[in-house]
């Protein structure tokens, strides 16, 4: 049995939420990589006291500060690396909690739009001051909201909905959001384990989360602390995956993976191109408080083309790179539309993918918001440009490995993002 590291979504949100609550949080399979530590170190500037993430996934424990706990940092700007999780859902934060403070990032991370967060943070009554370019870190939080917020998000995005909630949260007021597709909830379980009410339904095409207002006579909600034991993470579980569906060998089997289900879209996916993997010993699968997990059990076979549209997208955003490339070992061709985010992610995903594919032979079609890649059974070979982005260089890696392949990956220190241990694991 393989194991991956923790689900990094659900290990920023442990640590942040925990930072919310009252009394002392214990949780282990927490993430290690770079994006989980700068999480750690920005909330550390803000007040709360936690210890160094344990890199074996063992047991952390530290105190939240309460909501309305968190301190104005001194120094500079917060940092939040590559971390696009954190900067999006600390701007919530902080402007939910009026905590003057300014966040800023790696070049990556400043090159991204942070406006789909700030603009409904300015509806709310919220005041920034962008330093840099135009919508991009460094944003500065001057002032903090007062209104609560009924918002229609043009992008299903878990990062906008969960920055919109946690300013809620801390300024103590309702918010309603509601977006074109479902994106991944663990936010709205996490709340509810920590006693928030979180209301979700379907309102015709559109999902609607609203977080109340706290409970009369009540400015704040109070959050009880997290006993939690974070499953391994999909997103990571994915590269394996494919390296099982694609290199002949025993079944591969993975421990204990989140299979949340708006996070495992990339599954019915492989299903439908003709891959083979079950789910054992699964739990939590019917509830909507805590995090569903299973063991996946993975046999090779051959796989063919299929077609993912705009609906499919949000369940399975982290994922398009690796299917991409397991696209380029199917026979015919597959077609992945819907996906403009993809040119706002770490990197443009897009033509990250597009160029290294076609750089290794594979025939790509380009398209706004997707590609569309033709299968071949050509031996590939090349190098590959990472673009700084983490999927890439895992995505392109897999590829790597499969026997009669010989692909260089340009910065192989990059899986430290979100899987430390890639490269062992890979084998
Ligand atoms: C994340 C949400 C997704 C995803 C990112 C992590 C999260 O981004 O791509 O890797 O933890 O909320 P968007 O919400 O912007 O799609």
């Amino acid at each position: 049995m393989t194991r991956v590291p923790g689900d990094k979504s659900i290990s920023h949100r442990a640590l942040l939420l925990g930072a919310l609550a009252e009394g002392e949080n214990r949780l282990t399979g927490l993430l290690p990589g770079a994006d989980c530590r700068s999480t750690r170190s920005v909330l550390r500037r803000l007040g709360v006291e936690l210890p160094e993430l344990p890199e074996d996934a063992g047991l952390l424990t530290f105190r939240g500060v309460g909501i309305d706990g968190l301190r104005v940092p001194g120094g500079g700007a917060l940092d939040c690396g590559n971390s696009g999780t954190t900067a999006r859902l600390l701007l919530g934060l902080l402007a939910g909690a009026g905590v003057r403070a300014t966040l800023t990032g790696d070049d990556s991370l400043r090159s991204r739009p942070m406006r789909r967060v700030t603009e409904p943070l300015s509806a709310m009554g919220a005041e920034f001051r962008e330093e840099g370019e135009e919508g991009r870190l460094p944003v500065r939080v001057e002032s903090g909201v007062r209104h609560t917020l009924e918002y229609r998000t043009p992008v299903a995005s878990a990062q906008i909905k969960s920055a919109l909630l946690l300013a809620g949260l801390a300024a103590g007021v309702a918010v309603t959001v509601s977006e074109p597709d479902r994106s991944r909830d663990h936010t709205e379980r996490m709340l509810r384990m920590a006693g928030v009410p979180i209301h979700e339904e379907t309102v015709g095409s559109r999902w609607k989360v609203s977080l109340p207002a706290p409970p009369a006579g009540l400015s704040r909600w109070t959050l009880s602390p997290f006993t939690m034991d974070v499953p391994g993470d999909f997103s990571s579980a994915i590269f394996l995956i494919a390296l099982g569906l694609l290199r002949e060998g025993d079944p591969l089997r993975l421990k204990q993976i989140g299979i949340n289900p708006t996070r495992t879209g990339a599954l019915p996916v492989l299903e439908r191109m003709g891959a083979r993997i079950r789910y054992e010993s699964t739990r939590g699968l019917d509830g909507d408080v805590g995090e569903p997990v299973a063991d996946l059990v993975v046999r090779a076979g051959s796989l063919s083309a299929t077609t993912v549209g705009a609906a499919e997208i949000p369940s399975l955003i982290d994922e398009v790179p690796i299917l991409a490339a397991v696209a380029s070992r199917a026979g015919g061709r597959t077609v992945f539309r819907g996906a403009q985010e993809l040119r706002v992610k770490e990197s443009d995903r897009i033509h990250a993918l597009v160029s290294n594919l076609r750089g290794l032979g594979i025939e790509v079609e380009e398209f706004p918001d997707g590609l569309a890649v033709t299968g071949s059974e050509r031996p590939l070979e090349g190098s590959v440009a990472t673009y700084h982005d983490h999927r890439i260089a895992m995505a392109f890696a897999v590829l790597g490995a499969l026997p009669g392949n010989r692909i260089e990956i340009e910065d192989p220190s990059l899986v430290e993002i979100s899987y430390p241990g890639f490269w062992e694991a890979l084998g």
